[in-house]
Order: structure tokens, then C-alpha cells, then sequence
């Protein structure tokens, strides 16, 4: 068997590895520097202690961007050194962040081993290859990301750290092929697993849906599915699950070979940056499609957002996750028990909120950030929770899940259509939206991104957002100014958060305006870039009457969004007439 010795590396703190919403991203030059990416990790073991290192077992993975592979040598060493018992590697270090989520909580090694936490390696939707992003985030033993009081641990770490370990004279691991090798170093036996990237997944999907009607609607001359990986992660699990397992397609999977550079895109799924997937499914503005698929959905780069749309149609994820609970009872056997309650992120649409009354549920709205949900379901206290940043998913595992949310839609539509099949017209993701909103109302939602503003004027935007929000006489003034006929303001607030499970506050969690006839405007700075800034301006307004619920939402939103712009006064801010990105 080979052998390691552990060796001690001098190492000098480098500024600014403060893990942010979904752990550390920094463009790949900064990672690259020596000894960055070991600070790093080194100050992640110190941060859970030896009780959670020594023996453990973790899976280290991701989307398999530029500098995954150099980074799954390097912490596989480092684990080694630390005195880790096992390393978990999905194939050709490929795991999309769910997957890995659902292996830490289900996967099971040929020892009888269970994971104890897990490395991702993503920068999630932002751009990949030699100048773009990288990333590493930390989950714990629930699948979920490691809670602030551990990532403040690990910041701390880092800005005193003088030395890390790694091993010496252990081989690279082949990532390539399935199996277990085994190394022994001073502390003992130490494995590397490589280990197929869908199967447990695969698994865990197959004790949710129900399979055989999935695949009699993928399999039905009526129906037509397409399904964009944006060059990410996802591709790899949608190929086994859609084409392998549910007979869809392989012509229905565009961008499903995952690229190191993400194929030069931005691998975010929304109606700028999934590009071919707008125009396959007929809503390019430039470009006709004489008959799209009935169903279209992307990812992001590591599979755990999601975009839903129809034929020439979009579903916002506000929508989708109302819809989804509206119907999951019924439509996915996981959820016939019942829910246990319903969660959206600040800045979502009321849309689920209004399920949640209709269907008697428990209700709750967190600050963004997939964490708050992971607390409220370790509670037994959600099963199925959304944002609007196309992120949807439920208690099966701890993080937002793409291809569920695909599961779930593709249930959905078996469900409604279960009788169709044979004769009689099928019922279209777009009869869904609308008759959801026909019977709980629309919530018309539009979302502003300034991406990558000067990060002084975007503080200073909010800021003056604040000082405002001090006389609410004073914001209907100025409103009555922009646009006569809107509603007013009758509260303003920034939002904070009470954790009902843990007791802990959180505070500055976005900007609100709240309009008498429900209507919301919603400020925040993203917490996800890596330079600059970007604001996040998200503008709602709730339409319950039938008759006035088939407007195209940009044009129902107008005056508000006119009252939001100048109210903030965007463009002095930020110097920009115009968002980067409108969804
Ligand atoms: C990640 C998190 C989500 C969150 C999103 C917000 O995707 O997992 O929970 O909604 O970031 O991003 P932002 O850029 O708006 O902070
Ligand atoms: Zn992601």
C-alpha cells in the first residue's frame, strides 16, 4: 500500500476569503495564487475542529469548472493530512450541488461509511474558465451549507493562519474511474471512493416521483421536452435521468456535455443568458421557432437552479414554487402524506403565499439565502420552499435542486394530463400558469439587475433608500410626483429576520417598500458576485381580478417599475440607464 508522511507548509494570510451567501468566490487568477485555495481549506478543518475531521468522510466535487480538477488533488491531500478517514469523489469530479447533497445525506460506501460533510467546488451560475469565477463552500452532515457561526470561524481562521497540512507522497487520484484506492498515513488507512455521479441521486429521485408516468408523458407524440445544462453539471445527471432512465429525447438535451468555461456562456438560467433554450422554446425576440417543444427548463452551472418554461412561455420561479405546492399533493407521491409547510425567500412574489392560506399551510418567509429553509426543514417545518432567483426544492435534501424542480413540473403535467394522453388536447404548462392565477390571482413580477455598478454608488443607493424610509408622508409625495396612479406606500422597512428553530436575527435583509394594494418594490445588494456590486431591484404587484390577469407583465408593471427607478434614483447612483439583466 503507498504510504504518506504529512508535511507542515508555512503560509501567510491572505485578505478577503469572508465566505459569502454560498461560500468563497473569487475570480480563478486569485485562487490560483499559492497557497490561496490551502488557506482556505486549512482554516475550514481548524474551524470544525478535530472531532469533526479526524475519521471523517468527505465528499469533495462540483461543477467541474476551470481549476476543479487542480483544487479535488489538492484538498484530497489536504484531507489526507488532516487526518480525514475517507474522500468521496464523483466521477470525473462531477457532482451537481444537490447531488452532492443528496450523497452526503443517502449515499452509503461499500464500509458502511456515511459522509460527514462535503467540499463543493462551484461558483454556481457566475461564468467559469481561466478568468472568470471559482468557488468552495462547505456543507455539513445534513447536506446543507455550513451555518454562519462555523463560516465566521473559518474567516477568522484565515486572517491568522501560519501554517496548513498537506500530504507527501500521495499520488494523484484518477478521478476518471470508478473505485477505491487505498493509502495509509501516519494516522492510519486513508480512501479515496470515486464513485458514480448519478446513482444515488438517481435513487433518491426514484423514492419521490413516479417514474413510469413521467415517462409515459415524456413518451407521448404530444408532448415534447427540451432541457438546457447551460454546459454545467447538470448535463451530466439529465442525460442518466431524462434520456436513460425516462426514455426522453437525447436530441431533447441541448448543452449537456459540462465545459470547463461553461462553453464561454454564463451558465445562469434566465431569459438572457440561457439563450438557445429562449429561442428553441419560441420567446427570442429575434428569432421565430415554428414549433417549439412543449417543455423547456435549464440550469445553472452546478444544477441547483432551475428556469420552467412552456411553449413560447415563462414561468417565474415565484410562480412555479406556488404551483408546485399547489399540486404536489396530488401530483408527487413523496408529498401525499401532506405538507408540512411552505417557505419563499423575502424578495419572492406572494404567489405561494397565497397558496399557503388557500390550502390552510404553515407560512414562512426568510431572508434570501437557501440556509434559512435548511433550518425550518431540519425542524420538520417545510417541505417545500422557492425563490425568486430561480431556485426551487423541498426537504429532500438541503439544498435547491434544478432537476427536481423539473421532476416536479413533469409530474405535475402527468398528473393534470393523466387521461389526455390517449385523446383529447393536452393540457399545456401555460393552461397550468393561467389556471393557477384564475384561481388564486396573479402576482405580476419583474427583476431588475445592475450587475457589476461601482460598489460606493450602489451603498450609496441604499443608503438613501433608508434615509427615506423615515417618512413615509414624504415617499408618497415624491411618488405622486413620478406616477399619479399608483397605490401607496403604507410601509417601508428593512427586513429582518427572526429564525424560529434557532433564535438568531438577521438583519439588513433588503430594502421594502409595501404598497396598499399589495404591490412591492424590493432593493438589495446581491451577495453572490465577485467585483463590484450588483443591485437587485424586484417589483410586484398582486392582481386578483380575472379579468385583468392576461397583461404582459412589463407592460403591468411600468408605472411601478417608473416609481422605482426614480425613487431610487437609479441612474444617478449607478451611472446606468439600464438594468444588465431583466427577469
Ligand atoms: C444563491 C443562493 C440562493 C440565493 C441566491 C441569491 O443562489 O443559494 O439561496 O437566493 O444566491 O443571490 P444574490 O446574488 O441575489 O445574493
Ligand atoms: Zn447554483
Amino acid at each position: 500500500m503507498v504510504t504518506f508522511k504529512v508535511t507542515r507548509v508555512e503560509t501567510t494570510p491572505f485578505e478577503g476569503q469572508k465566505p459569502g451567501t454560498s461560500g468563497l468566490r473569487k475570480k480563478v487568477k486569485v485562487f490560483i495564487q499559492p497557497h490561496y485555495l490551502q488557506n482556505f481549506v486549512q482554516a475550514t478543518f481548524n474551524a470544525l475542529g478535530a472531532n469533526r475531521v479526524k475519521g471523517a468522510t468527505l465528499v469533495v466535487s462540483g461543477d467541474g469548472r476551470y481549476y476543479s480538477k487542480d483544487a479535488i488533488q489538492i484538498i484530497t491531500k489536504m484531507a489526507a493530512a488532516n487526518g480525514v478517514r475517507r474522500v468521496w469523489i464523483g466521477q470525473n469530479g462531477l457532482l451537481a450541488t444537490p447531488a452532492v447533497s443528496a450523497v452526503v445525506r443517502e449515499r452509503v460506501g461499500a464500509d458502511g461509511s456515511k459522509a460527514t460533510g462535503a467540499f463543493i467546488l462551484t461558483a454556481s451560475h457566475n461564468p467559469g474558465g481561466p478568468h472568470e469565477d471559482f468557488g468552495i463552500k462547505y456543507n455539513m452532515e445534513n447536506g446543507g451549507p455550513a451555518p454562519e457561526g462555523i463560516t465566521n470561524k473559518i474567516y477568522e481562521n484565515t486572517t491568522t493562519i501560519k501554517e496548513y497540512l498537506i500530504a507527501e507522497g500521495l499520488p494523484d487520484v484518477d478521478v476518471s474511474t470508478t473505485g477505491v484506492s487505498s493509502f495509509e498515513g501516519p494516522e492510519g488507512k486513508f480512501d479515496v471512493d470515486v464513485f458514480d455521479s448519478t446513482s444515488d441521486y438517481l435513487k433518491l429521485m426514484k423514492s419521490i416521483f413516479d417514474f413510469p408516468s413521467i415517462k409515459k408523458l415524456l413518451s407521448s407524440p404530444k408532448f415534447s421536452f427540451c432541457y438546457d445544462a447551460l454546459h454545467g453539471v447538470a448535463g451530466v445527471h439529465a442525460k442518466r435521468i431524462f434520456v436513460e432512465e425516462l426514455g426522453a429525447n437525447e436530441s431533447s438535451l441541448v448543452n449537456c456535455v459540462p465545459k470547463e468555461d461553461f462553453g464561454g456562456g454564463h451558465p445562469d438560467p434566465n431569459l438572457t443568458y440561457a439563450k438557445e433554450l429562449v429561442a428553441r422554446m419560441g420567446l427570442s425576440k429575434t428569432h421565430s421557432e415554428p414549433n417549439p417543444p412543449e417543455f423547456g427548463a435549464a440550469a445553472d452551472g452546478d444544477g441547483d437552479r432551475n428556469m420552467v418554461l412552456g411553449k413560447r412561455f415563462f414561468v417565474t420561479p415565484s410562480d412555479s414554487v406556488a404551483i408546485i405546492a399547489a399540486n404536489a399533493v396530488q401530483a408527487i407521491p413523496y408529498f401525499s402524506g401532506g405538507l408540512k409547510g411552505v417557505a419563499r425567500s423575502m424578495p419572492t412574489s406572494a404567489a405561494l403565499d397565497v397558496v399557503a392560506k388557500h390550502l390552510n399551510l404553515k407560512f414562512f418567509e426568510v431572508p434570501t439565502g437557501w440556509k434559512f429553509f435548511g433550518n425550518l426543514m431540519d425542524a420538520g417545518m417545510c417541505s417545500i420552499c422557492g425563490e425568486e432567483s430561480f431556485g426551487t426544492g423541498s426537504d429532500h435534501i438541503r439544498e435547491k435542486d434544478g432537476i427536481w424542480a423539473v421532476l416536479a413540473w413533469l409530474s405535475i403535467l402527468a398528473y393534470k394530463n393523466k387521461d389526455n394522453l390517449g385523446g383529447g388536447n393536452l393540457v399545456t404548462v401555460e393552461d397550468i400558469v393561467r389556471q393557477h392565477w384564475a384561481t388564486y390571482g396573479r402576482h405580476y413580477y419583474t427583476r431588475y439587475d445592475y450587475e457589476n455598478v461601482n460598489a460606493d454608488g450602489a451603498k450609496e443607493l441604499m443608503a438613501h433608500l433608508v434615509k427615506l424610509q423615515s417618512s413615509i408622508d414624504e415617499v408618497n409625495k415624491i411618488i405622486k410626483g413620478i406616477v399619479p396612479n399608483v397605490s401607496h406606500v403604507v410601509h417601508a422597512d428593512e427586513f429582518e429576520y427572526k429564525d424560529p428553530v434557532d433564535g438568531s436575527v438577521s438583519k439588513h435583509q433588503g430594502i421594502r417598500y409595501l404598497f396598499e394594494d399589495g404591490s412591492r418594490l424590493v432593493f438589495r445588494l446581491s451577495g453572490t458576485g465577485s467585483e463590484g456590486a450588483t443591485i437587485r431591484l424586484y417589483i410586484e404587484q398582486y392582481e386578483k381580478d380575472p379579468s385583468k390577469i392576461g397583461r404582459d407583465s412589463q407592460e403591468a408593471l411600468a408605472p411601478l417599475v417608473e416609481v422605482a427607478l426614480k425613487l431610487s434614483k437609479m441612474q444617478e447612483y449607478t451611472g446606468r440607464s439600464a438594468p444588465t439583466v431583466i427577469t
